[in-house]
C-alpha cells in the first residue's frame, strides 16, 4: 500500500437491525476494510428523511439499533471512525454549495430517481430532498475526501453522478476534491426466507443477531425446492434457496454431503433446516454475544459514535475551509 493514507468512506439509511443481507452485502466488507484504509462509516439519517419525512418517530431507535449490530459484527470504533450524518453538520454547508453548480438534468436522469418514484406510490416523492438525494451523497463522500467508496451495484448510478459533480466543481474552483472511486466487492446474493432478494421490505429478513429460537423459528418457514414435495422426492439443490444458506454458513465438506443426500432423498427438507438452524446458530454466536454485551451497556454505541462524531468533524472541518477558500466565501470565523 502506498504511504499516503488511503480514505473510505461508506453509510447506510438507518433501517435499524442489520440483517443478513445487510451484513453479507456490505457490514462484513467495511469489516474487512477497517484494517487496510482510513475508513468512515455513517448512518444516513438525514437520508431516511428523503423517502420517510411524514414519520421519523423511528429514526434515532433505528441508528442506535443499527450501530449496535455493526459494532457486534466487528466494527471497531478504534480502527474505524463510525459516526451519524446529522451530527456532521458540515454536510449541509457542502451540500448547499454543490447544489449552485448542479444542473437539475443531471439529477433529473439519475436512474433510481424515476424508478423509484414510479415504484414507490403510498410516498410523494416529489420533493427537493428526494431529487437531491445523490447530490446529498456526494457531499457524504467527498467532505471526507474519500478515494473508495465500498457499495453494492445498484449505487454504481450515484457514484458516477459524484464523480461528475466532483469534476466541475474542481474545475470552477481548483483542485479540492479526489474523484470517488467505487469499490465493488464481489458480496454473494443473499435471498429471504421467501427467495426473493432479503430485503425489510419484503419481510422476509433473518437477523444478524437473531436469538436461536428465532433462527430455528424462521428457517423453519424457508423456502426450499419447490418441486419436492414428498420426502422421498429427490431434492434439486440448485434452485433450492436452503442451499444457499449452506453455502454461505456451513464448510465444504457439509455442503457436498447435504447435496449428494439431497439428490438420492435420504435427507428431507425439515431434516435439512434443522441441521441449517443449527449450524447458522453456532457460526452467528460470537456476533449474537456482543450485541447481548452491547445490551447490557448501550454506552458502549453512544461512546462509540461520541468518539466517531467528533473525529468526523475534525476532517469534515478541515474540508470545508478548503472549499471555502476555493470558492472564495471565508471569513474565517471573523
Ligand atoms: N445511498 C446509500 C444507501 O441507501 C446510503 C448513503 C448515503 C451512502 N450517503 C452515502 C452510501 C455515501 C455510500 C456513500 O444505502
Amino acid at each position: 500500500m502506498s504511504q499516503v493514507p488511503q480514505y473510505v468512506l461508506s453509510g447506510l439509511r438507518p433501517t435499524g437491525r442489520v440483517h443478513l443481507g445487510n451484513y453479507f452485502g456490505a457490514v462484513r466488507n467495511w469489516v474487512r476494510l477497517q484494517d487496510l484504509f482510513d475508513c468512515y462509516y455513517f448512518v444516513a439519517d438525514w437520508h431516511a428523511l428523503t423517502s420517510d419525512y411524514a414519520d421519523t418517530s423511528k429514526i434515532t431507535q433505528s441508528t442506535f439499533d443499527a450501530v449496535a449490530d455493526w459494532l457486534a459484527a466487528g466494527l471497531n470504533p478504534q480502527k474505524a471512525t463510525i459516526f451519524i450524518q446529522s451530527e456532521v453538520k458540515e454536510h449541509a454547508e457542502l451540500h448547499l454549495l454543490l447544489s449552485m453548480i448542479t444542473p437539475l438534468p443531471w439529477l433529473e436522469r439519475v436512474p433510481t430517481f424515476k424508478d423509484q418514484q414510479e415504484q414507490i406510490e403510498n410516498k410523494d416523492l416529489n420533493t427537493y430532498g428526494f431529487l437531491g438525494y445523490p447530490l446529498l451523497q456526494t457531499a457524504d463522500i467527498i467532505i471526507y475526501r474519500a478515494n473508495f467508496v465500498p457499495v453494492g451495484e445498484d449505487q454504481a448510478s450515484h457514484l458516477e453522478f459524484s464523480r461528475e459533480v466532483v469534476r466541475r466543481f474542481n474545475n470552477f474552483y481548483g483542485d479540492v476534491f479526489p474523484e470517488p472511486q467505487p469499490l465493488f466487492t464481489e458480496t454473494p446474493k443473499v435471498p429471504g426466507l421467501d427467495a426473493r432478494k432479503m430485503s425489510k421490505s419484503y419481510n422476509n429478513t433473518i437477523g444478524l443477531t437473531a436469538s436461536a429460537d428465532e433462527i430455528r423459528e424462521l428457517v423453519m418457514t424457508m423456502f426450499t425446492d419447490p418441486n419436492r414435495i414428498r420426502k422421498k422426492d429427490p431434492g434439486n439443490p440448485d434452485i433450492c434457496n436452503l442451499f444457499q444458506f449452506h453455502k454461505l454458513f456451513s464448510n465444504g465438506e457439509t455442503i457436498a454431503r447435504v447435496d449428494r443426500e439431497c439428490r438420492a432423498a435420504e435427507i428431507g427438507c425439515v431434516d435439512d433446516k434443522k441441521l441449517l438452524a443449527e449450524i447458522m446458530i453456532e457460526s452467528l454466536r460470537p456476533i449474537r454475544a456482543r450485541r447481548e454485551e452491547i445490551d447490557r451497556d448501550p454506552s458502549i454505541v453512544w461512546d462509540a459514535l461520541r468518539d466517531g462524531n467528533r473525529k468526523a468533524r475534525e476532517r469534515a472541518q478541515q474540508t470545508m475551509q478548503l472549499v471555502r477558500d476555493a470558492v472564495k466565501i471565508n471569513y474565517h470565523g471573523l
